[in-house]
């Protein structure tokens, strides 16, 4: 089975070789016939690289800049480009090219000036083998420093003695192309188009192995991205999420699958304004207005190890507290204290599970940060109180604008933070003024080291009076409702750049503040895409300091190495169907992108829901790593307990299905904490050798065991999923899937979301309770779901679940399972104290073809068991085994 499909893929690439060399030389004929003057012009549509991306020309205009042009096709950016530039077109040559300690330095050097103002007309190249699998490169200019993004990445000295790659250059005209060692694929090649590297406006393009591409978020796409003239632009941005849009967040990294099923990674640290283009040759485009080239290639080779790598440079994902696993509830319009109480009751009442309890910005007193209405939340400090007696935990939003109009003497924040210079400052020198919610306000610099001190005191104080156990970072793009100040802003180079990507609302001061405005380490133009970053990190070290236990933060604005501090909500969706089907890919990219804790609001946020979908998101929202149900002010009420008593049993059993899985989904985390593992993952990441995996993005997998099929779509009551090839075990129920690696039709009524066991897996599991602490406080129920060799594995983390640096100190329990030919083994690799706490209480062996005649639990018989013919499944209860303790289990 294996062999004849790798064959037949191994074919498929060939025909598409030959097919590309003889449509290669078909389409270079006509080019020829078509272009009279020069030959040069000859390139293939598909590999046209746009000659003018800054505004449109006209022939002449064109051939003036001495590039080659084909009337009738579209403007620049999107579709085939007019005008292109020929392979002769003048860039960097490469000299000097010495070995260093580290790699590779040359001496990059332009004779031509480009169309772009003040060219820098030397570089240098720095090549750096990091690791066998990480490959460096920079390009800088050695004569000005540059800005470069402020991020922590790994030191390293020295080179890695083998690489899984190799590099070559081309001198003249400069390219560089990186190949995989093992089988000469070319995974970069920069010598496709020329380099530019002006000082606002620097432009590198390459190659692509094949045309499956992901990530280079965010934006509304889907999982894969669409090669055909794509355009990506990076800079975030308060929008409802729509697609051809810069939305809230910049990773400017993708994963490029090749066409046998190895993947390699691209990351390019790099933090302004940026759009990325993509056409079909395959090829990739990426533009910057700032700073330097900074690239790291990623080896893998498989899916899995391309994001390990990745996140090895940006920072593994922060571990969250056991009670952020469970079931949120939200919305904007719970006007009053009370009101967010009867919130809570009538959640309880109706028997529902529950975590956490988040206020809006309905909380606060003028939409001042630190404050509370005194009216209708004056015992906001005594409702977090109850909360937390009824072990809850409670979330409050706080915004990142400081109000800055108040009479003097009435709102210390602002007064301090003006004393202590934390602001972001204008042309002159005056804290720059936007408006958002309290009006005129001011916005705090996270960038500089006494903000980050004025912002832990004002919330110490806060906390003191209000003991919120987590934070929600709203509007912090940053969000302002005027473009640019008050006071517009200055007309400068930084305002008005002599490219702009392609930003929602034409220029780069809309619905934020001025470019050239001033914080302490750069200007806003370089920051802009850090803004949500440094206030999550500043925000971090507070909560840490405050509660000293493990963070949890949500933000709407993130960069590569976010998910080191906190998670991410996708922001405003809309109550629909098809942003329903578009928070799979988005959570899925942004595990990618080193951010497992995230989720889509329940329901939708902007716009009244209907029953059906509300349902249907709630069966796939619980299995989203961040589980909140969160509405805006004008819809309609969509907590649980508004629909009717039908749908509510139905939302509940996906709830509690949810909190059974706590125990894996933590070990999820650990996984993602500890080695940078995903936890919602795309079906690729798992079985890249199955191309038909490749594009799925309607179900997705939790770690490696679980399968989920969720119904996307209106008044279907039945579904189609694509089950890889091996066994699948349908939870609960006598269906088993054998699968050669093929689609198929699912029930499913309004009352079932479908979820598969993968064959070879071991999931820990627990009864569901009221709330994450009651649900940890259930014997553990083992399920072990064999493959068809009768053999699985699987494991656990256990903790107390809150402390600081559990993992780091080695204070955890850490059991093995392993299952193989009747035999069930526990091995204890670590154990502390905790692990006393739980108890291994059932095990439930799916997929024993025969009745057990005796199971024999640490050697001795056990009659506590129970074998159905029907679904096979081998339920052994009442065990009672110390987690901490090695056991064996024998069927036999
Ligand atoms: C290359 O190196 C030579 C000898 O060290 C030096 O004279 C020359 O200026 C260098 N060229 C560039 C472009 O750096
Ligand atoms: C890299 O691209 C250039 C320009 O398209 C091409 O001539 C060259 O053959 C490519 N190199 C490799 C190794 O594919
Ligand atoms: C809260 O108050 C606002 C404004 O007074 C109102 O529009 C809204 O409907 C209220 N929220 C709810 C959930 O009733
Ligand atoms: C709680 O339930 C009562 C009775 O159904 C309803 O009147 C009230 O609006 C609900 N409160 C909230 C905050 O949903
Ligand atoms: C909240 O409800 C309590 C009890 O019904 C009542 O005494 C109190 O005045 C209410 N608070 C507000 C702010 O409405
Ligand atoms: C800077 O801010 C101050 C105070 O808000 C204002 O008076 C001044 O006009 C602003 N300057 C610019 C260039 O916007
Ligand atoms: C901001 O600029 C956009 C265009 O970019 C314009 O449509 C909008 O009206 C401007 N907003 C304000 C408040 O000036
Ligand atoms: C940055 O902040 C530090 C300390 O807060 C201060 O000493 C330094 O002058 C600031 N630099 C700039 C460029 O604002
Ligand atoms: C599954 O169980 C149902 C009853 O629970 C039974 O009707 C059905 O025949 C069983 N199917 C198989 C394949 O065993």
């Amino acid at each position: 089975m294996f062999i004849c499909r790798r064959m037949r893929s191994k074919l498929g690439v060939w025909r598409l070789y030959v097919l590309l060399v003889v449509y290669v030389a078909c389409s270079g004929n006509s080019a020829a016939a078509g272009i009279k003057s020069t030959l040069q012009c000859n390139v293939d549509p598909n590999s046209r690289f746009d000659c003018a991306p800054e505004k449109d020309l006209s022939k002449e205009q064109c051939l003036a800049r001495k590039c080659c042009h084909s009337p009738g096709e579209k403007g620049p950016g999107m579709g085939q480009p007019s005008c292109f530039y020929p392979p002769t077109y003048p860039t960097y040559k490469m000299s000097n090219l010495t070995q260093t300690e580290t790699g590779y330095y040359a001496t990059l050097t332009r004779s031509v000036p480009t169309f772009m103002p003040r060219d820098i007309m030397t570089l240098h190249l720095n090549v750096m083998f990091e690791t066998p699998t990480r490959l460096r490169f920079t390009i800088k200019d050695p004569a000005n420093k540059r800005y470069e993004v402020p991020i922590p990445t790994p030191e390293v000295n020295g080179q890695a003695s083998s690489t899984q790659y190799d590099v070559q250059f081309n001198e003249d005209p400069f390219g560089l192309i990186v190949k995989r060692k093992s089988n000469g694929q070319v995974l970069l090649n920069t010598t496709v188009a020329p380099l530019l590297f002006a000082d606002q406006f620097l432009q590198i393009s390459t190659s692509l192995p094949s045309n499956y591409l992901y990530g280079l978020g965010e934006h509304l796409t889907s999982l894969n991205l669409d090669l055909k003239w794509t355009r990506l632009t990076f800079w975030n941005r308060d929008l409802i999420p729509r697609k051809d849009a810069n939305l809230y967040g910049t990773h400017p990294f993708y994963l490029s699958m090749e066409n046998d099923g190895s993947a390699h990674g691209v990351f390019l640290l790099n933090s302004n304004a940026m759009d990325v283009l993509l056409q079909e040759a395959p090829a990739l485009t990426w533009r910057t207005i700032g700073g330097i080239f900074d690239f790291y290639v990623f080896l893998g080779p498989e899916p899995k190890t391309v994001i390990r790598q990745y996140h090895e440079v940006i920072g593994f994902p922060f571990m969250p507290p056991f009670w952020g696993l469970g079931f949120h509830l939200s919305r904007w319009g719970y006007n009053s204290t009370n009101m967010t109480r009867e919130a809570v009751n009538n959640l309880t009442e109706a028997e529902f599970p529950l975590d956490v309890l988040w206020n809006d910005i309905d909380y606060l007193d003028g939409y001042r940060d630190f404050t509370f209405d005194p009216e209708r939340f004056g015992d906001l400090p005594e409702m977090v109180d109850e909360c937390h007696e009824k072990g809850l935990k409670y979330v409050l939003i706080v915004e990142p604008a400081i109000s800055s109009s108040d009479p003097p003497g009435t709102y210390l924040p602002f007064e301090d933070g003006l004393k202590r210079q934390v602001f972001i400052t204008n042309e002159t020198g005056h804290p720059l003024e936007g408006k958002v919610w309290p009006g005129p306000n001011v916005y705090p610099d996270f960038t500089n080291q006494e903000t980050t001190q004025w912002w832990y005191e004002h919330l110490k104080v806060f906390h003191e009076k209000v003991a919120f156990d987590g934070m929600w970072l709203d509007m912090n793009e940053p969000t302002n409702l005027l473009n640019g100040s008050m006071y517009g802003c200055p007309k400068n180079d930084l305002e008005n750049p002599p490219y702009v990507p392609a930003v929602v609302g034409g220029t780069l001061q809309s619905k934020t503040i001025c470019l050239s405005s001033k914080q302490n380490m750069s200007t806003h133009y370089n920051l802009h895409n850090l803004y949500g970053l440094t206030e999550t990190v500043a925000s971090h070290h507070a909560l840490v300091k405050i509660r000293k236990k493990r963070p949890f933060i949500i933000s709407r604005s993130t960069y590569a190495g976010h998910g080191h501090y906190a998670g991410h909500w996708t922001g405003d969706v809309e109550s629909t169907w098809e942003q329903l089907y578009h928070t799979i890919p988005a959570i899925i990219l942004s595990n990618m992108y080193g951010i497992p804790m995230v989720g889509a609001d329940l329901c939708g946020f902007v716009g009244d829901v209907t029953e059906e979908l509300c349902l249907r998101w709630s069966q796939l929202g619980a299995f989203y790593p961040f589980m909140r149900n969160h509405n805006t002010i004008e819809s309609k009420s969509q907590e649980p307990y508004v629909f009717s008593e039908q749908t509510q049993q139905a939302m509940k059993s996906a709830l509690l299905t949810r909190y059974s899985l706590l125990p894996y989904l933590y070990t999820l985390f650990v996984n993602a904490h500890n080695i940078g593992d995903t936890v919602n993952r795309a079906l690729f990441m798992e079985f890249p050798s199955d191309q038909n995996t490749w594009t799925i993005d309607r179900q997705f997998l939790w770690g490696e065991a679980l399968l989920i099929t969720p119904v996307l779509e209106e008044g279907k009551t039945e579904v189609n999923g694509y089950f890889p090839a091996g066994t699948w075990y349908s939870a609960g129920s006598n269906v088993t899937i054998q699968s050669d690696g093929q689609w198929i039709l699912l029930p499913a009524p309004l009352g079932v979301i479908n979820i598969h066991f993968r064959g070879g897996c071991i999931l820990p599991t627990q009864t569901p309770g009221m709330s994450a602490e009651e649900t940890r406080k259930s014997d553990l129920i083992l399920v072990v779901a064999l493959d068809t060799n009768g053999f699985a594995r699987g494991d656990v983390y256990w903790d107390d679940g809150e402390s600081l640096d559990t993992f780091q100190k080695g204070d955890y329990t850490q059991v093995v399972f392993l299952a193989t030919h009747g035999v069930l083994l526990s091995e204890v690799i670590r154990v502390n104290s905790q692990a006393d706490s739980v108890k291994l209480g059932m095990v439930q062996v799916y997929g024993v073809a025969d009745p057990p005649s005796k199971v024999l639990v640490n050697g001795k018989p056990y009659e506590q068991y129970s074998y159905d013919q029907d679904t096979k499944i081998l339920t052994i209860s009442q065990l009672c085994l110390p987690l901490g303790k090695p056991c064996t289990i024998i069927w036999s």
